[in-house]
């Protein structure tokens, strides 16, 4: 599945937040990945950044402990670490204050000597002062680039501020707002699917597709991450961002090219066309749910409110929404999107329904015949499974029998599937924003999302409870089966 590797230029990598866990977890490793794959070439260098005082040696040591944890044993040797490890380096910065500063400055090479980007894997609220601090400093070139990554504002108003703020220093085009979703392999492979074949298009709209589904299941729970969540819930940590870029991704018409521009512009039509979910019709519209005690990913689980040190909340760790979008191609196609914490199983999925047949003739004995479903597996088990009718083999009569024609990427691909971050770093270095979220996509899902949260604020009902490990509150399922349409589920 890995494409063929084609070097980035030299650049120097400054990571602020950089003895932080997403640093540890996914962008070091990511970068080591790159190193080896002889993506990194020549002098280029990651520099951490961080408040506290820590020698390189001992920053080197950290990184050699975290690639030797989230990096597989198959996939390193020890010669391989050593010469990733003599591209990091570490600088302690106040990235508020006045320390530091000029000593990363003199770290970093001449002016237009290489890319230089930015990363700011920190709290939000630190966004604004350490641009305005990285402006102050003169440490910008004309390779200059900064990466944001979520929460980008709570709200539409909130978002405009932190916009702003970074705005002040950078231009739109150097600046790069992250949703992992979008380097996900399976999530490109969306518009290779949709772009690439000319089988979906005349099929991809009202007059053929029922309805479209988009699931985004989690088994872990909030992970120590509870005093952020607890402020953010599901909506605005999956759907305002991850969920809305994938519908945008099954929604959107063809983009002239896959140009940054075209790309994200049509995007952000589909934004704009989603349909208000207010007071009115908020009832029908969405589920809110929150988990309690049960059992998930193999034992027993406390209750959401537990995990929050006794602290009671009307936080939801699931929702449920039927959206849609008001235009020509979709106009009465419901797309109904889920996500939750503490689901029955792990697994992302997008579900094209189309129509049943118009009519039958195969009669009763030939069974009942169900509508053809593409599904698009985002993880785990990456492929594509389009259900289709066959007659079930075999001398007996016409039988009809629903089957998959199953594509799964680990058996058609003997390679390893990379780490979304992996493809989107080395994007941020050849300055290719494709996969990155435009400031006004931001405000139009946030445009759409603040009236939903409006309107449980004002309508003041908790979320319904849910059992760990279930697939969330009984609503979910009457919030499509009202319609006559269930969520799509297949033996595992
Ligand atoms: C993050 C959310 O953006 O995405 C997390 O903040 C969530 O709450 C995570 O767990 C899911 O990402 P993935 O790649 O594991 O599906």
């Amino acid at each position: 599945m890995t494409a063929q590797t084609i070097p980035v230029d030299p650049f120097e990598l400054i990571v602020f937040g950089g003895t932080g866990d997403l640093s540890y977890r996914k962008l070091l490793p990511a970068l080591f990945h790159r190193d080896c794959a002889g993506q990194i070439v020549g002098p280029s260098r990651i520099l951490a950044v961080s408040r506290r005082d820590m020698s390189a040696e001992a920053f080197r040591n950290a990184t050699r402990d975290a690639i030797e944890r989230f990096v597989a044993a198959e996939d390193r040797t020890p010669e391989a670490v050593e010469h990733f490890l003599n591209r990091v380096c570490y600088t302690a910065v106040d990235g508020t204050g006045e320390a530091g500063w000029g000593e990363l400055k003199e770290k970093l090479s001449g002016d237009g000597e290489f890319v230089r980007a930015f990363y700011l894997a920190v709290n939000p609220e630190l966004f604004g002062p350490i641009c305005a601090n990285i402006g102050r400093h003169g440490l910008m070139n004309a390779e200059t680039r900064v990466v944001i990554e979520k929460p980008i504002g709570k709200d539409f108003e909130t978002a405009q501020a932190v916009n702003a703020a970074v705005g002040a220093v950078f231009d739109e085009h150097q600046i790069y707002r992250i949703d992992h979703y979008l380097g996900k392999e399976t999530v490109q492979n969306l518009m290779a699917l949709r772009f690439a074949n000319a089988l979906f298009e005349p099929l991809w709209n009202a007059a053929h597709i029922d309805h479209v589904q988009i699931t985004v299941a989690e088994n872990i729970g909030v992970e120590g991450r509870g005093g952020y969540y607890d402020t953010a819930g599901a909506l605005r940590d999956m759907v305002q961002n991850h969920i809305l870029q994938l519908l945008c991704l099954v929604a959107m018409e063809a983009p002239m090219s896959m140009d940054a521009d075209a790309v994200r512009d049509e995007k952000l039509k589909v934004l704009k066309a989603l349909v208000p979910i207010t007071g009115d019709n908020m009832e029908r519209m969405t589920v809110r749910g929150q988990y309690a005690a049960g059992a998930s990913a193999g034992g027993a689980v406390p209750a959401y409110q537990d995990e929050l040190d006794g602290d009671s909340s009307a936080t939801e760790t699931f929702v449920a929404l039927k959206a849609e979008i008001a235009n020509w191609r979709w106009a009465g196609v419901p797309f109904y999107l889920r996500t939750g914490k503490r689901l029955a199983d792990r697994v992302s999925e997008i579900v094209v329904a189309f129509h049943p047949i118009p009519h039958s003739i195969f009669g009763s004995g030939a069974g009942s015949i169900a509508a053809n479903h593409l599904v698009i597996r985002l993880q785990p088990d990456e492929g594509v499974k389009l259900w289709l009718m066959i007659k079930d083999p075999g001398p007996g009569g016409m039988r009809l029998k629903q089957v998959p024609l199953d594509m799964s990427f680990a058996q058609a691909f003997d390679s390893r599937n990379p780490d979304a971050y992996e493809r989107l770093l080395m994007d941020v270095i050849r300055g290719n924003p494709t996969l990155f979220m435009r400031r006004d996509e931001v405000d139009a899902a946030w445009q759409w999302v603040d009236p939903i949260l409006e309107a449980w604020k004002a309508g003041g009902e908790a979320p319904k409870s849910y059992t760990a490990g279930t697939w969330g509150p009984s609503a979910s399922v009457a919030l499509i089966e009202r319609d006559g349409r269930t969520w799509h589920e297949e033996s595992r």
